[in-house]
């Protein structure tokens, strides 16, 4: 009984008064409304601005990307890159479209299985997977996060 009174003592009126069915129009905070908006929710991540990436291919860590139908989970930077031509590597975030699993990928020469529950994406930027453009020349290829 007495934690009762203490509740009722403390606890905010209006919301008191709406778990007892009187609706109130009135906030519980005192603080002022922020003019800044809000955070986008977990299911929606805030996507942060990014310096383009700039990638020598002539560094070994990239040789998988020497050869048309090569690719890489490049986990450092969240990106899967894939040689469509002799000419253009595309670069797409490693995030799943799913659940957001970045770190199972396979590539049959066409498109991208998310070993987690098997879902496939094409390499078209079109696609489900977020593509970023991308310039490719003398073996550098920048990647550009608009
Ligand atoms: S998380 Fe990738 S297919 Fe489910």
């Amino acid at each position: 009984m007495k934690n009762r009174r203490l509740f009722l003592k403390t606890a905010c009126k209006p919301l008191v008064l709406t778990a007892i069915g009187i609706p109130i129009l009135e906030a519980c905070s005192t603080e002022e409304v922020s003019e800044t908006p809000l955070r986008s929710s977990v299911n929606s991540p805030v996507v942060e601005k990014r310096e383009p990436l700039i990638i020598n291919l002539s560094n070994s860590n990239f040789s998988d990307l020497t050869k048309v139908g090569g690719w890489k989970n490049y986990t450092q930077e969240d990106l899967l890159l894939v040689r469509i031509s002799d000419n253009e590597i595309r670069a797409f975030d490693n995030r799943c479209p799913h659940q957001g699993n970045r770190d199972r990928w396979e590539f049959d020469g066409s498109s991208f299985t998310c070993q987690y529950h098997f879902n496939s994406y094409s390499t078209s930027c079109s696609g489900s997977l977020i593509c970023y453009p991308t310039t490719f020349e003398d073996e550098v290829l920048t990647i550009s996060f608009e």
